[in-house]
Formats: C-alpha cells, structure tokens, sequence
C-alpha cells in the first residue's frame, strides 16, 4: 500500500480537487485507479440515520436505535453512560456501513429559544466539553469517527447560514469553545464540522483563525475538517482558511474552481496537498474497520431505555411520586400513545422500535389497574375545548392524572427558532383544569430545551421531564413513575421563569446580519447569578425519591500552586429509604481576578451510587485550567494569586459546603503597560506600581497643581488622592515642569524600568 505521500504524489490535480468535496450528499470521493475508497458519514448524535440511498440528501433511513436526544443525555451527567451510548452508535454504524457520524454537537446553549438546542448539550462549557469527550471516546473506540459540530458560535437557528455572531476573543475562549478544545484534545476527533454562520464577519468556512491557528496549531487537531452542509462559498478561500472537504457533493464547479485556483495561483498546491493528506488519513483510518454484521437491537433497546431514565429530571415531587399501587389511572395527552422521542431536522432517525408511555405503564400495572386515555389537545395548532372537557372528565373518575404534554414541532426544531418558552395555549389550559379537577395531578414534558411553567405548576402534584427521550423513553417513564427507576437527571441548563429574564433577551436575535453576544461570559447560571435573579428551577437540580447529606468537605492542599492544582473530597450518604445517584457538583469562586469574573464556574464534578445508608467519598481533581481565565492582552490563559473557594453543591443553586484555598500564580505575565496607562493601571501592575511608588507621594502632594483643596471647591468635586482615571503622562504635563527630563523621558525611564 502506498503512503499518503506517495498516493499524493500520484493524484492528479483533478482527483486532490475531486477527493475535497464529496461524490454524493453522504460520501466522499474514491480514487479507484490508487485504491483510494470512499467514506460514509451519517448524522447524527443520537442515532444513526444512514439513508436507503445514499445518493439522495432527503429520504428514509434504515432503521435504527434511536437514543435520546443531547438534552437528555446531559442531564443524566453520567460519562459511563454515554461512553456505553457511544460505543451502541458505533455498531450499529459498523453493521449499517457508516464509517463516520456527524455529530455530536457541542454548541452552548445560550438562549433557550434556540431551536436546535436538543442537540446540545449544556449552557456550561465545562460539562458539555466532558460529556462530549464520553461520548466521542465511546464512538471512536469501536473504529467509527465522529464529526463534532458546529464550529464555532452557532447558538441560533435564526439566519444560521448568514448572521455574523460578534463575540469577542475572551467570550470565545471561555464559553464557546471550551467544549470543542476539550473534546479535541481529550478524544480526538477524527473531524470537525464548521458552522454555517460567520464568526466577526467571517463565515465559519473560511476562518483562519478557528480553523488553522486555534484548532490545529494550539490544540493539536489533526483530522479534517468537514462544511456543514452548503456552508462554502468561496472554495480555494475555505481551502487556505483550513476547511478540507465539502460537503455535500457532487459539485463539479466547486471542484472545477480548486482547479483553477491552482492554475492561476490563486491556491498554492501544498495547500490542497495538506488537506489532501488530511482527508487520507481519516479514509485510511475508517476503512479499518470493516463493515457490515448485525446490531443487537433489543439491547440497545434496553440501553436506550436505561440512558432515558438516567436523564429525566424531577423538577417537582410533593410526594405522589412514586406512584404506590394506582388502581384507577387517568392518562391525558398525545404524547402518551405517541410518544415524543427526537427532534426534527437532519438528526431524525428511524427508530427500530417505539415503546408508548401508555403501553409500557399498562404492562408494568397490575392487570386490575384500569387506564383511561384521552388526547388532551389536537395534532394541529388548533384550540379544542371539548378535548379539555373530555380530559377533565377522565380526571375526575381518577386516583390520579398523569398528563403527557410534549411541545409541537411547529414549536421547536432544527432550522428555525421557538418564539417563545412556553407550552401551547391548549397545553396551559389543559392543565390548568385538569389540575384543578384533580390535585394528584402529575405532568410529564417532553421538549428539547426550558419551557415556562409559571402558569401551571403551583397546581400541580409533580412535573417530571422528560426531555426528547428516544425511543425507549415510554418504558424510563413508566419505571420512574412506578419507582423501579429512582430519577437522578439533573438539568444541564437553566430553566428560567420567564423568557425576558434570559441572559441574551436584548442581543438575540440579532438585526441586520448580525448578533452581538453582548452578554459575554454571562449565559446560563452565570448571568441569573450575576442579575441576582430567581429562575424556576437551577442548572444542576434534579430531585430523587431519596435524599443525600454531604459531610466532611476537605481540600488536598490549602495552599497550592496553579499548575498543581488540587482534589475536592466529600463524603455522601444516602439519608433516604431507596438506592439512587447523586451528581456532586464542584464550582470555583476567584476572589482576586484582575478581569471579572463569573460568579461560580462549573470545574468538576461525580455521579455516585448509594445503596439506603451508605456513605461514599468523592473525591474531585481541579487542574490549572479550572482556575484560569483567558486575558484577551495576553492572548492566553492566566491565574491570580489570591484566595479561590471551591463550592460544594447539588445544585448550582444549592452549595451545600464552601471551601477556601491559596492559589499561587505560575503564570509571568509581560507588564502592558505603556504612554497612555493611567494611574490606576500602574498602580494595578505589580512591577509599575514598585517603581511608581516612590514618587507617589511625591504627585500626591502636587495634585496642589490640579487645583488642591481650593480647586476641590471651585470644581465641587473631591479632587482629594490621586487622579486614579488620568494618564501618567498627562498628570506629569499638569504639573507643568519644562525642565528635563520632560513628561514623556520620564514616563519612558519608568517603563524601561518596569520591563527590565
Ligand atoms: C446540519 C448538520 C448536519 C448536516 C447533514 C446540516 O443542515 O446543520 O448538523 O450534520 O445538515 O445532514
């Protein structure tokens, strides 16, 4: 077999174009006379979807698991979990011959109006990154690829393939692409997708800097990188930018410009041989692998239904749940004979099989259990009171009513955004009088991101949620509700009281072309900390039939260096009557950032296990990055000397123990200062502030030539201390010398000093 050199230097330039864009929408291009094959690639994250025709872009799909979807997947914050998930996806793309799955997708939730967001995972980089990695390092560890997406800022599905997201270099580092880096460095993925959008004016496609200097020479990235489907426009400019393969294909005018490009010189030729060379390795790598075979359906089944409990959330209990020996059931809503189990857009698969709410409560009741079922509201959009009135009925004959409320496409989906957070006018009032005609009133959700409850839910016994669940999601709920399943889901994203209370209401959409993340750092549980504001319920809460104590809280080290890091122990007992999983949750607090910064951040955290009485440790590492900030001067990653807590918690909004420790900067920084820094910033900088403190005094007592006392009073302000805000140079003007050495020699023998 040739080496990819060698098979380069045999391509003619017609096959190195034709290799980087792909020979059909879901296959890349063979070279046959060099034994070069072609690759298949598939979305998506949660179930392969390898259509009949793979020369179609549109049409049925063969059949297969489909898995919840992201949102749910996250909230069970089980790594296990979806490295087991991951490794079902594989084989069954091996058996369905899928070398690579387009996904999954790590994009952060940053409004929860986005319409895509039930194939994300987080609104906090750090958990999305993590659970990113189980997921991709499942995949890969069966010899599939994966191509992880949307690189970078596509928080929207508002003008996806046009809007510029503005986002400055800090925001990015810290909120948008964390995920993605650690991801890229931590499992390795074979590919990457770019977004559609342009980042600062830049389409995602054509963006140096994302896709040559951050991915590949800071992270070490050394597969391809894959358009997300007609995301190129200008080709030779992706192909320098560092895109290598286009998709879909064919496109013989695409290829036709590489060609041309070269011809002219518009493109150097290592170029396309560099992404040539990129694309080989990855075929090469897939076809590895061998295809074909079975899957085994009914385990992955089973795994689809154990992965769908370990996500659902109970959001709210006053007791009812679990539900002890119903005989007399009302079960209300669509959803419950036709379960909501994925999204729509391009991850849709087709499910080997679909277990009903309805069918699976009906199997696990005893046989005289009886269960009347109405629709609750219309397929449509339309207002039907008389399937109220039905429901209420039903209700009133019950012991208890579970109602099964899942948000309508036509409310959320891949390709356009929610126009609100809320349930549909029918599924308010729906549950408005169901409740009131039955307090034991359970609603179980099914939607791919926070919806509002504001209107309903002090009416309410319990609400359990239960995401876009897959296909097995029908037999979790039944085995939460009926307590074979103790719920352990705990909410990888906010879910606010009201939409205006959401971190980006005033910057998003964007108008004009473009969307200003003007919110910055602050999405998530990071801005309803910053705002001091309520929310319905917080990033990381969950509730359990049981409970759980947290106790002896303690730190390796009270004093450590930045780069040592330090581990978090805490032991949890389980204080309650059933086995369940708690997820232990870890924030860090910097006190002495010279940058603000987030309240609390997310650094680490453990899923544990616990049997009625038993007691654990957890024990957590934190690295240097969990105490970093990016500083966009520096252009990189810094830490602070100075006090940090470490926050113990079940919830973002429960800290059950805080915990304080000394960190010890390794990081020198170069001084920034320079002719135009103010006072302030010298005093700031920990060399300028050596240097300048001699003569502080010395200004101080001639700020008498600012005006002094006198000049306080003649100004009515207090002129009193340093002018902190004003320019070294230009306070050393006000005080007027002409003698040399002159302002400017001055505060230049100061800098040289401070740079020494
Ligand atoms: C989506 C991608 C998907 C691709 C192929 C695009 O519209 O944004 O996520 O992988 O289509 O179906």
């Amino acid at each position: 077999m040739l080496t990819i050199e060698e098979r380069i230097a045999h391509m003619t330039l017609e096959e190195k174009a034709a290799l980087c864009t792909g020979e059909g929408p879901w296959r890349t291009t063979p070279v046959e006379r060099l034994g070069i094959p072609s690759m298949v690639m598939t979305d998506g994250p949660h179930g392969v979807r390898c259509v009949t025709d793979l020369d179609l872009i549109v049409c049925d799909s063969k059949p297969a698991t489909c898995f919840p979807t992201a949102s749910s997947l996250a909230a069970s914050w089980d790594v296990a979990l979806l490295e087991e998930v991951g490794q079902a996806l594989a084989e069954e793309a091996i058996a369905l011959g899928v070398d690579m799955l387009l996904g999954p997708g790590v994009n952060m939730k940053r409004t929860p109006l986005c319409g895509r967001n039930f194939e994300y995972f987080s609104e906090d980089p750090y958990l999305a990154g993590v659970l990113a990695t189980g997921l991709i390092n499942g995949i890969q560890s069966r010899g599939v690829g994966v191509s992880m997406k949307h690189f970078a800022a596509n928080n929207q599905e508002y003008e996806r393939f046009s809007i510029s997201a503005e986002v400055d270099e800090r925001t990015l580092r810290e909120i948008y692409l964390p995920a993605f880096e650690m991801a890229v460095t931590q499992a390795r993925p074979w590919t990457l997708m770019c977004s559609y959008n342009r980042i600062n004016g830049t389409y995602g496609s054509e963006h140096h800097q994302l896709l040559t200097d951050i991915l590949r020479d800071e992270w070490g990235f050394d597969g391809f990188v894959v358009s997300d489907w007609g995301a190129v426009h200008d080709r030779p400019a992706a192909l320098r930018a560092g895109l290598d393969l286009e998709m879909p294909g064919p496109n013989p005018s695409r290829v036709r410009a590489v060609i041309e490009a070269v011809r002219n010189g518009e493109l150097d030729e290592a170029v396309l041989d560099k992404s040539v060379g990129r694309i080989l390795r990855i075929v090469d790598r897939a076809a590895a692998t061998p295809k074909g075979g079975d899957f085994d359906a009914s385990a992955h089944h089973a795994l689809a239904r154990r992965a769908a409990a370990s996500g659902m959330v109970l959001l709210k209990n006053d007791g009812i749940l679990p539900l002890r020996d119903p005989r007399r059931l009302a079960v209300i809503g669509r959803a419950a004979h036709d379960p909501y189990i994925q999204g729509g857009g391009s991850s849709h698969v087709h499910p080997t099989e679909v277990s009903a709410p309805l069918d699976e409560l009906r199997q696990l009741l005893p046989p005289d259990a009886t269960i009347v079922h109405t629709p609750g509201y219309p397929e449509g959009q339309d207002f039907d009171q008389a399937l109220i009135d039905e429901a209420v009925a039903a209700a009133e004959q019950s012991e208890v009513a579970l109602l099964f409320i899942a948000l309508p496409a036509y409310k959320e989906s891949e390709g356009y955004d929610r126009p609100d957070l809320d349930l549909t006018e029918q599924q308010v009032a729906l549950i408005q009088a169901v409740s009131a005609a039955q307090p034991r009133t359970v609603v179980i959700l099914n939607n791919g991101s926070a919806v509002t409850m504001s209107a309903w839910i002090d009416g309410v016994a319990a609400v359990l949620e239960a995401w876009m669940m897959g296909q097995a999601g029908g037999g979790a709920i039944a085995d939460i509700l009926l307590g074979r399943v103790n719920p352990s889901g705990k909410l990888a994203e906010t879910f606010p009281l009201r939409l205006v209370d959401t971190p980006a209401r005033i910057n998003y959409p964007g108008e004009n072309g473009v969307v200003h993340y003007g919110e910055r750092l602050y999405i998530g549980y990071r801005y309803y900390d910053a705002k001091e504001l309520p929310v319905l319920f917080p990033f990381g809460y969950g509730l359990s039939y049981t409970s759980f104590a947290y106790g002896n809280p303690r730190l390796s080290t009270e004093s450590f260096r930045d780069v040592d890091g330090l581990t978090v122990s805490v032991d949890v007992t389980n204080t309650g009557e059933m086995a369940g999983a708690e997820v232990v949750q870890v924030y860090v607090h910097d006190h002495e950032a010279r940058l603000g910064r987030p309240y609390k951040e997310l650094k680490g955290f453990a899923r544990v296990y616990l049997e009625p009485g038993e007691t654990q440790t957890v024990t957590i590492p934190l690295d240097f990055r969990a105490f970093a900030y990016y500083h966009p001067t520096h252009r990189r990653w810094v830490t602070d000397d100075g006090a940090v807590d470490i926050l113990i918690g079940a919830s973002a909004a429960d800290i059950r123990c805080t915990l304080t420790a000394m960190l010890h900067s390794t990081v020198e920084l170069p001084s920034t200062l320079n002719r135009e820094s103010t006072i302030r910033a010298w005093i700031d900088d920990p060399r300028g502030r050596k240097v300048l403190e001699p003569l502080l005094s010395l200004f101080q007592a001639q700020t008498v030539t600012l005006g002094g006392e006198d000049g306080a009073a003649m100004l009515g302000m207090d002129t009193g201390g340093l002018p902190m805000d004003m320019p070294l140079l230009v306070l050393l003007h006000f005080q007027g010398s002409s003698a040399p050495p002159t302002p400017e020699e001055m505060v230049d023998m100061l800098l040289a000093q401070v740079r020494d």
